[in-house]
């Protein structure tokens, strides 16, 4: 038996204290709540806080944050999961078919991606936001978010970069108003955007990461760029980490801002090993 997961002949654990070790729901007393409030679902029937999970059961989350769907693969035993396993307890599955009650996704992803080619002639500047939405989607997952709408984020928060790049007290508004006037209503997605071009103090976990990917992309592609083999697939941590501490190196790339990730629970290690990582998975796309 791994050291922490359950044995065979005890493959059940109450819902909340599931929901706490797997990190979907960072702490207990929040998971539990989750639970009383209605939000948590097992197998599509709503579950109290000590509802058995078993391995192969589906749990959605709908919360007020986002709608997210998982498999569970294993439960743990112990009464502390190391973060590398708790991300493999479950799987996730991703958005059910039907519409949250609570969020409604207005546009895919090809069609914010058709939008912003249509917008942004420069390509180079394309190619940032699809590494942006790239990490957003991986930061979504890593923090039990829905990946789509944080990918939605990520796709479109420069939007009017080409309309507002000499005037940056519009930068962000001027996206919010179009986005707007097309129906697309997600406010969470919005106030991303709005955030990211300092027009609103960050609050939300999106809004957060939003921040702290937006320099680390073009960081990570300066990284490739002076990297001998110009490729993602040639860098690892360690250069990034080097390259990270030369403050004259992508000095455009605030590291202040990079380093924000420690505001979502993540070290900056874990979170420019994320990016990399997501980066690396669109790298056709980004030529690199
Ligand atoms: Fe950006």
């Amino acid at each position: 038996m791994l050291l922490g997961i359950a044995s065979p002949y005890k493959l059940k654990v109450r819902a909340d204290k599931f929901l706490q070790v797997s990190r979907l729901i960072k702490q207990r007393r929040y998971a539990k709540e989750a639970c009383d409030r209605g939000y948590v679902f097992i197998n599509g029937k709503r579950a109290k806080p000590s509802e058995e999970v078993r391995p192969g059961d589906r749990i959605t989350l709908d919360l007020p944050s986002g709608r997210v769907e998982v498999e569970v693969l294993e439960v743990p035993d112990g009464k502390s999961v190391s973060k590398e396993k708790s991300a493999k307890l479950y799987r996730v599955i991703g958005m059910p078919s039907a519409p949250s009650s609570l969020y409604n996704i207005s546009m895919t992803r090809d069609q914010a991606l058709a939008l912003i080619k249509s917008s942004v002639p420069n390509k180079n500047l394309v190619k940032h936001m699809i590494a942006c939405a790239a990490c957003m989607r991986a930061m979504a997952l890593r923090h039990g978010y829905d990946p789509d709408r944080w990918e939605l984020a990520g796709l479109l928060h420069d939007l009017d970069v080409a309309e507002t790049s000499e005037d940056f007290a519009k930068h962000g508004i001027v996206a919010v108003q179009r986005l707007r006037a097309m129906g697309f209503g997600d406010e969470e997605v919005l106030n991303a955007i709005l955030a990211h071009a300092e027009k609103k103090p960050l609050e939300t976990p999106m809004e957060r990461a939003l921040y702290a990917v937006d320099p680390t992309t073009g960081f990570i592609v300066a990284c490739a760029l002076m990297h001998p083999t110009k490729t993602l697939a040639g860098l690892d941590l360690e250069f990034l980490k080097k390259r990270f501490k030369e403050r004259r190196f992508a000095a455009g790339a605030s590291r202040e801002q990079m380093a924000s990730c420690e505001s979502l629970e993540m070290s900056l290690d874990e979170f420019l090993t994320l990016c990399l990582e997501a980066m690396r998975g669109v790298a056709p796309e980004l030529g690199l």
